[in-house]
């Protein structure tokens, strides 16, 4: 089987989705932000802020690398992970990409109290997720094979309309 990767901007779902996803399906999960954290022994607001953000891309791309090698997971991805062609790469070689979408209100509710997202530091408002959510828009449309828009939907919802688009 394919690997599947859930993009999508940050607070989307994805991390909720891939359990849910894990649990139906029996396949592996792998967790981007997990992987780095574990790699690198630090927070993801401790690399940013000791090596900075190419740093951090860097091990994005490294990340995904050894994840596009293996079949069979679901990946739920870093925000930020379709920003590098080499990553989209990889993940296209590899499996099925799905974007997971929400309007900016929503996504603003799910991460206003997340001190684990430096994009977000100081920036923590509706106005600036929009703005940032209108930037990659067109990235995550060009990148993704299907869009599931999340909306008031429940996470079981979400994950069998995953599976369906995967056409599994
Ligand atoms: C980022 C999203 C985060 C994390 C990092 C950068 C981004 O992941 O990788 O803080 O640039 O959008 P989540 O989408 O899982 O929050």
């Amino acid at each position: 089987m394919k690997n599947i990767y859930l993009v999508g901007f940050m607070g989307v779902g994805k991390s909720t989705v891939a359990k849910v996803l894990e649990r139906m399906t029996g396949a592996k999960r792998v967790d981007m932000d997990g992987w780095i954290q574990e790699k690198r022994g630090m927070k993801i607001s401790e690399i940013f802020e000791c090596f900075g953000e190419e740093y951090f891309r860097d091990l994005e791309t490294e990340c995904l690398q050894a994840i596009a090698k293996e079949t069979d997971q679901i990946v739920s991805c870093g925000g930020g992970c379709v920003l590098r062609e080499e990553n989209i790469r990889q993940m296209k070689d590899s499996g099925n990409i799905v974007w997971l979408t929400a309007d900016a209100e929503t996504i603003f509710q799910r991460v206003k109290n997340s001190t684990n997202r430096p994009i977000l530091n100081g920036n923590m408002n509706v106005d600036f997720i929009r703005n940032l959510m209108e930037q990659r828009q067109q990235r995550y449309e060009n990148v993704a094979d299907v869009v599931v828009i999340t909306g008031k939907k429940s996470v079981r919802e979400v994950a069998k309309e995953v599976m369906k688009v995967v056409g599994r």
